[in-house]
């Protein structure tokens, strides 16, 4: 990975939005800066949408306005991180160059009108983009408002997976790297299976629209490729950067959580980045949240190894693109936005500054919305602001995690292809479900893969990680011999990288870890529930399943076909201990109590004890040993927790044995002691 280069010349925490002036008439732009100042705002995203307006005509430039605004958020002291423009390719040039825009796997094509219309592979769009982001970057260069470059914007939000010809070239070119040789990808892609044994590589295409299931390592490889091709786009960007502004750290937005959330292996792009970036946005639907940011967070955080990252774009209240959307109140979305800070964000950013008045994303909420500053949500962004402000001290600080989650994409694209047991088991949820859980107990967790360094982990938590290699296998069980406590969940270390079934008995990748041997998977329907020994039961998975000669069986299926048959399991494995659950809790309270168990016996110790339901905390440690808890109470009640130490947000008594924080509301404590 290389080095990252923070804190991005702020002197602060960082506070602001996406900055879109082409919206607006000049007046509106002056009185945006004035208004960025009265909040607070020390830094904007600015240009990501603006080609057209940058070269309303190939070879003609306006850029008096852009040139305007960078001087007056100088002026203003706001940095900028400035966008390559690319992220909307201008009518003219799709106009001139209909063969840059995307195909579907059923070869839609994907007109203009929207945005991100350009195919990754394409050539003639390859060209175009490193031309308007070397113009940009050749503009701007010495600008003093000029922070960090913003390389596109969400790059494969839309577009994942273009099946076009030039993805078709641009795949072919990906498995030759990858396989040298046209027998060794069919023995990966297993082509004797329906008659589909290549003799050469141009036969290869995308997996398109096909009449039943196309072959599973093919549209796993694809899911690589397109993510390898996406990251592709963002070097060669950043590369022209480089070269023009060698100090100027570069990003892109990372979307851990969202749309195409699934889509990128985010952990192959981390190393990529000067600065990890992420934008994240809560479900209306989602009843609790505050567990997707934690854990979104705390991948992110992993990605950038721990070091502090950007929250790029994150929503003040509803956003526009859920079917129905939810406003949130200011003290909701104020603890939203404390729960990136708590996992590492050193920059707090918003989309958008000011709401659109026209356009698709006029009902978004932004910091300053349609009714002007006489609002709630205005005095909102001011206050965070100022609470931003007083926080300073934070900066730089990390966050300290003893458990680990593992979390890996291709994976995860693995799992979830078509034709296996059940559709039902989706390792993210299961995932956040158990980073939740040890959220709860006090317990912060990063989001790693199993080949990470896992040397700092006591608590090793594998949800449904399917794929995993040898060496990761091996990684995980080495993690356990050293000390760790791992728990390995059902569909696990099943298949190799090529998608082949380990043979044997499941989980090959982890048979002997675990002591335990599966016969077959007994998948259950959605809404069907399997007994357990101590009176709950499982839901989505069951298998039959043997415990091996030193294995305990700690809970057992009750009724049914697997009657008897392990459900959880135990094994000491040199200085630490394997679990191994083979189903899913019916309720949370079942899951709560097996992360119990493997917390309990791992030595890890809370960062806070005995945490009330519903309020989490985190604990951030500066590189000379200053340290701050930051607790987010989630509920409608006082919370009060046993730690001393100097509330840095209101009022209240350093010397005091406790602390407490209002129903709905945030707190930093500046440690005195290590309780
Ligand atoms: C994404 C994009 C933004 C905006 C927001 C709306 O994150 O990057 O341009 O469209 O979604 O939520």
């Amino acid at each position: 990975m290389t080095t990252t280069r923070w804190p991005l010349a702020l002197d602060a925490l960082g506070f602001g939005g996406d900055y879109n002036p082409e919206q607006w008439p000049d007046e509106i732009r002056v009185e945006d800066v004035a208004l960025m100042r009265e909040a607070g705002v020390n830094l904007v995203s600015l240009g990501i949408f603006s080609w057209a307006t940058i070269e309303p005509m190939e070879g003609v430039f306006e850029w008096g306005w852009l040139d305007a605004t960078m001087d007056r958020l100088h002026a203003a002291d706001i940095r900028v991180d400035l966008a390559t423009a690319t992220a909307s390719p201008p009518p003219w040039l799709t106009a001139q160059h209909p063969e840059i825009l995307p195909v579907r796997a059923d070869g839609t094509v994907l007109w203009p009108g929207g945005r991100q219309h350009y195919r990754i592979a394409s050539p003639v769009w390859r060209r175009y983009a490193l031309g308007m982001a070397r113009r940009i970057a050749e503009r701007y260069r010495d600008h003093p408002a000029l922070a960090l470059w913003h390389v596109d914007n969400e790059i494969g939000c839309h577009v994942p997976h273009d099946f076009s010809d030039d993805a078709a070239v641009g795949f072919r070119r990906w498995l030759r790297a990858r396989y040298g040789t046209i027998d060794e990808l069919n023995r990966a892609w297993a082509t004797a299976f329906w008659s589909q044994r290549y003799s050469g590589f141009d036969q290869v295409l995308p997996p398109r629209t096909a009449p039943t299931y196309p072959n599973p390592t093919q549209q796993l490889d694809f899911a690589r490729y397109s993510s390898d091709a996406l990251l592709s786009y963002y070097v060669e960007l950043r590369d022209v950067l480089r070269e023009v502004t060698p100090d100027v750290p570069c990003t892109t937005n990372f979307m851990v959580t969202g749309p195409s959330t699934g889509a990128m292996d985010y952990a192959t792009w981390a190393g990529e980045m000067d600065v990890v970036s992420n934008d994240h946005y809560v479900q209306a639907a989602d009843p609790e949240p505050q567990a997707d940011i934690a854990f979104s967070a705390s991948l992110v955080r992993s990605l950038a190894g721990g070091a502090p990252w950007v929250l790029m774009e994150h929503a003040t209240s509803a956003v526009n693109w859920q079917p129905q959307n939810r406003s949130r109140t200011p003290e909701e979305s104020l603890r939203h936005s404390f729960g990136h800070l708590a996992h590492g964000a050193d920059a707090l950013l918003f989309f958008q500054w000011r709401a659109s008045a026209a356009g698709a994303e006029k009902y978004h909420s932004a910091m300053l919305p349609h009714a002007g500053t006489d609002t709630e949500r205005w005095r909102a962004t001011v206050r965070l602001g100022g609470i931003l402000r007083d926080l300073a001290e934070l900066r730089g600080s990390r966050v300290q995690a003893d458990a680990a989650v593992l979390f890996d994409w291709p994976s995860t694209w693995a799992a979830q292809l078509d034709s296996h047991p059940t559709n039902l088991v989706e390792p993210r949820r299961l995932a956040v479900a158990l980073h939740r859980a040890l959220g709860r107990r006090g317990v912060t967790a990063d989001v790693v893969r199993a080949g990470d360094d896992l040397a700092g982990y006591d608590v090793i938590l594998v949800p449904a990680l399917y794929v995993v290699s040898p060496e990761g296998a091996a990684n995980v069980a080495a993690a356990a011999a050293r000390g760790a406590s791992a728990l390995v969940t059902f569909f696990s270390g099943i298949a190799d990288e090529d998608d082949h079934v380990l043979l044997g008995g499941y989980p090959g990748a982890w048979r002997d870890l675990l002591g335990v041997r599966a016969e077959e998977f007994w998948a259950l329907q959605s809404g069907e529930h399997v007994g357990l020994d101590d009176g709950s039961s499982g839901q989505l998975w069951s298998e039959l399943v043997h415990a091996l000669p030193g294995t305990d069986v700690v809970r057992r299926f009750a009724g049914g076909p697997l009657d008897g048959l392990p459900a959880l399991t135990r094994r000491t494995v040199g200085k630490g201990t394997a679990w191994y659950l083979a189903t899913w809790p019916s309720d949370e309270a079942s899951l709560q109590r097996v992360v119990d168990l493997v917390v309990d016996g791992s030595g890890v110790v809370p960062v806070v004890p005995d945490l009330p339901p519903g309020v989490e905390v985190t604990r951030r440690v500066a590189a000379d040993g200053r340290s701050w808890l930051i607790i987010l109470n989630h509920t409608d009640a006082p919370a009060v927790l046993p730690v001393r130490g100097t509330p840095l947000l209101g009022a209240g008594d350093p010397n005091a044995d406790t602390v407490a924080v209002a129903p709905g509301a945030v707190q930093v404590i500046r440690q005195t002691d290590d309780r």
